[in-house]
């Protein structure tokens, strides 16, 4: 029998999410859609190919409101002060938020953050041992993100580590350590809480008082709203990007003629960075919505409250879309990932992922021309999380091999 022909098994195991592109491109052979469940026990529909995953994305019978779904979402639930955010919400509340945020991250704004993110990278990369293996996730995947988002949306430095300790007992349960996700949750809600009321009383030109200065001069944002965006940027601001920055030096360590060329001509780094979305997405699954009625996606009939998952890392290995989708080209022009999503939802903080991604791996890339992995790719471990793909540590070398 052939190993797939049962339905495609979601699982949070770090051990397949060492290499889980060949079961991803057996389910997308095999159907456009396959019924299945989620590890925590909900049933979904599982959208495989590309043309299907973008059409989705843009298609207004899918809505992002969990009160849409008919079975609920059995996964852990957030409460309502954490919970009313952009990723939970259709016009026109959407809009209406969404409008609120926008301007704190125009490619402009972003753009004439570079230099803080350059300085930030510099003293990371500064304080990485120069004689012996180091972990780049810990050394500057995971701290670069949390200063960034941090100095933007002004969360002081002691709480980072206290917000990065809790995001992951939130996001990886199974192997973050001793707080249960809901304890995670009411030390979040407290912190968030807590920042509100400083940025209240002493606004200091952060996203978050720019936030709260809106909350109090009307009707325009709620008390939920304005915690649950702040969750919302942190959260999401914070914990693909570790993803984007590690997935994106491990997969150049192990494709050396990309990397290669990649050296000799740096100015290919931004390219290089949207293969990596493509090639190695750090967020596979990350992409939920619900019916509102009957319809069909690629010959499978949904019904109104049926939840679908749309498989990013499968539909970016469609033949159909992309010319020689296993092959890692760091100069794919045509590259039409959909790793930020697509339409209205389409990520807003793309511009400041892909700017730390391009500083943080160009500034590797330059400092360490000896780089190598100072384990073997099998010892490598993943995040036992089936959204996202991630690297728990990165041990490199950085001096030249005798
Ligand atoms: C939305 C991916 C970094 C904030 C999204 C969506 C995706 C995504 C796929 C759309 C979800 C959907 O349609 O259901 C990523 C990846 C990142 C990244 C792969 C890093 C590599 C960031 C950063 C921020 C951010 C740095 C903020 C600082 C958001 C927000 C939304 C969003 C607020 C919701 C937008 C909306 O609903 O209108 N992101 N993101 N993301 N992202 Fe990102």
């Amino acid at each position: 029998m052939d190993m797939w022909s049962a339905p495609p098994r979601l699982t949070n195991d770090g051990a397949f999410m060492a290499d889980p592109v060949p079961a991803y491109s057996a389910w997308r052979r095999e159907a456009a859609v396959h019924r299945t469940t989620t590890p925590d026990g909900s049933p979904v529909w599982l959208v495989t190919r590309y043309g299907d995953v973008r059409s989705a994305l843009t298609d207004s019978r899918l809505s992002l409101a969990k009160s849409v779904s008919r079975v609920g979402y059995r996964g852990f639930a957030l409460p309502p002060a954490l919970d009313a955010n952009l990723l939970n919400m259709d016009p026109p509340d959407h809009t209406r938020l969404r409008r609120l945020v926008s301007k704190a991250f125009t490619a402009r704004k972003i753009e004439s953050m570079r230099q803080q993110v350059q300085h930030v990278t510099d003293q990371l990369l500064d304080a990485v041992p120069t004689d012996g293996p180091v972990d780049l996730i810990a050394a500057l995947a995971a701290p670069l993100p949390m200063i960034i988002i941090g100095d933007l949306l002004g969360v002081p430095d002691r709480d980072r580590e206290n917000f990065r300790s809790w995001a992951n007992a939130l996001l990886v349960p199974n192997q973050a350590g001793p707080v249960t996700p809901a304890r995670a949750v009411d030390h979040l809600q407290d912190l968030l809480s807590t920042l509100i009321a400083t940025h209240r009383t002493s606004p200091d030109g952060t996203l978050l008082s720019d936030l709260v200065r809106v909350r109090d001069a009307g009707d325009e944002l709620s008390e939920d709203e304005l915690t649950s965006l702040a969750f919302l940027i942190l959260l999401a601001g914070y914990e693909t990007t570790v993803h984007l920055i590690g997935n994106g030096i491990v997969t150049l360590l192990q494709h050396p003629r990309e990397l290669d060329r990649l050296r000799r001509d740096p100015s290919l780094v931004p390219l290089a960075v949207e293969e990596v979305m493509r090639f190695a997405a750090p967020n596979p699954y990350a992409i939920r919505r619900f019916a509102r009625q009957d319809f069909a996606i690629g010959g499978a009939q949904i019904r109104a409250g049926d939840t679908v998952l749309l498989l990013l890392a499968a539909a970016h290995r469609d033949p159909d879309r992309f010319t020689n989708p296993d092959e890692l080209d760091i100069t794919r022009i045509d590259n039409g990932h959909l790793g930020f999503g697509h339409g209205i939802h389409y990520c807003l903080g793309a511009p400041l992922a892909r700017l730390q991604a391009q500083t943080a791996i160009g500034s590797v890339l330059t400092r360490f021309p000896h780089l190598r992995l100072a384990v073997a790719v099998d010892e490598l471990q993943w995040r036992a999380s089936f959204r996202s793909r991630g690297l728990l540590a990165l041990a490199v070398t950085t001096t030249p091999s005798r």
